[in-house]
């Protein structure tokens, strides 16, 4: 078993269109490859893990980093792992609507995620620096590898 972590930029606005459709394709494709993670998107920012076999991982990364809807692509974590630490492959985003003191929607969704972070179990290098770049992204602080 493998894990890459990984964060990137969008260099333009993209939709919920747009989100929905790598959403509905890395479901799918991911499901049949056995692929297992998660990808976070949130004003801008990507950061996204991927589990499973060594060459599989490699393998989908390649084509991910050629995606022209994201650049300024960076490997935070890679290496093997001796189980998942995620049971499926999704996707988590906030971005509906403005980030205003008073957006309910999104104050909570921000929440929401900061919460699963703290509860969430990170028994590997990749989960840990993965959770610590979605909540780096949350508050604010640029990523690290910037
Ligand atoms: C940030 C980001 C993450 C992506 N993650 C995945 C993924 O986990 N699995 C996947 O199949 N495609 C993912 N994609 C989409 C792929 O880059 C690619 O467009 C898609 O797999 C379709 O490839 P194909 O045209 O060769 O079938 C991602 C794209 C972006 C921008």
């Amino acid at each position: 078993m493998y894990e890459l972590a990984y964060s990137s930029k969008t260099p333009t606005n993209l939709t919920q269109v747009d989100l929905s459709a790598i959403q509905n394709i890395s479901g799918e494709t991911n499901l049949i490859l056995g692929i297992t993670g998660c990808l976070f998107f949130h004003e801008g920012d990507f950061v996204g893990i991927l589990e499973g076999n060594e060459k599989t991982v490699k393998k989908l990364f390649a084509k991910i980093r050629g995606d022209h809807r994201h650049d300024q692509i960076a490997v935070l974590a890679k290496g093997p792992i001796e189980k998942r630490q995620f049971s499926q492959w999704n996707m988590m985003s906030c971005t509906k609507g403005e980030r205003t003191p008073d957006n309910a929607y999104y104050n909570l969704s921000v929440w929401n995620i900061l919460s699963l972070s703290e509860l969430t179990e990170k028994n590997t290098h990749g989960s840990q620096i993965f959770w610590s770049t979605v909540e780096e992204s949350l508050q604010g602080i640029n990523f690290r590898t910037r």
